[in-house]
């Protein structure tokens, strides 16, 4: 078994962290790590899998990162620009305030199907074809479409079939299966307090236990977690950290 100590500032970092209006986000450190996949850049997990994702689809050449990892600086220039372009309304449905958008953590990508003209903020990503089959497997490399339609009161932005979180594994597969959106997710899992329920999910054979834990206000966190089999410690950027345990457990 392995203690962990989890600083209050870590429940700001990790895959399942939550951006929206209400939760920003931190500027990552310089020594984040961020792997460029042309022409932008992302955390180097979601570039992994990112990378997975579209060679098992055929995606090369046919599906275009259009923005990934923006700076505060960046994210500002957007705002301010759809602003002068396209006015209020348009802007807070299709842009996040500068200092809540996802793009800031290195963990979101919008994505264009190639051709000739490519919009910067509304790329065409249909449902069909290539776009379509990228979409469909996304959930298995840990990914998610994060602005569907029909869900913009619960996110706050309006259905943007472009924009894909990494959220990680197998974590895009059980929001998919239980059908929520990243805030009703985070909510969901407080349902299982850690030491009391797990949710329990199967992925590749293995059982996964997944649970929340509340993080101490202005101390350290302290989690026991088995070291013998893999783990994940991610914050949710509200109050707490979610783990991810895989189990020894084979199922079917
Ligand atoms: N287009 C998304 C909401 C962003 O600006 O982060
Ligand atoms: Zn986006």
């Amino acid at each position: 078994m392995k203690a962990l100590r989890l600083s209050p500032d870590q429940i700001h970092e990790g895959s399942l962290i939550l951006v929206n209006r209400d939760y920003g986000c931190m500027e990552p450190s310089p020594s984040h790590p961020f792997t460029r996949v042309a022409p932008v850049l992302l955390k180097r997990r979601a570039a992994v899998l990112f990378t997975g994702l579209m060679d098992a689809v055929g995606g090369w050449g046919k599906i275009v990162p259009v923005s990934g990892y923006r700076t505060l600086a960046e994210q500002t220039n957007i705002w301010n620009h759809s602003l002068s372009e396209h006015g209020k309304a348009f802007t807070s449905a299709y842009v996040a305030f500068p200092g809540h958008s996802e793009h800031q953590t290195g963990l979101a990508v919008d994505l264009g199907v190639k051709k000739e003209h490519i919009d910067f903020l509304c790329p065409d990503f249909p449902d069909s074809g290539i776009c379509r089959a990228f979409r469909r497997r996304a959930p298995e490399y840990g990914f998610i479409e994060r602005y569907p339609s029909g869900r913009e009161k619960v996110t706050g932005i309006g259905h943007e079939p472009w924009h894909f979180r990494y959220v990680g594994t197998p974590h895009g597969e059980i929001m998919e299966k239980e059908g929520l959106t990243l805030e009703e997710y985070i909510l969901f899992l407080r349902g299982f307090p850690r030491g009391k329920r797990s949710y329990l999910f199967a992925a590749g054979g293995r059982q996964i236990a997944v649970s929340w834990l509340e993080a101490r206000p202005d101390e350290a966190t302290l989690l026991t977690v088995d070291d013998r089999l893999p783990y994940s410690v991610s914050g949710d950027n509200v109050n707490g950290f979610i783990i991810t345990e895989w189990r020894d457990t084979y199922v079917s």
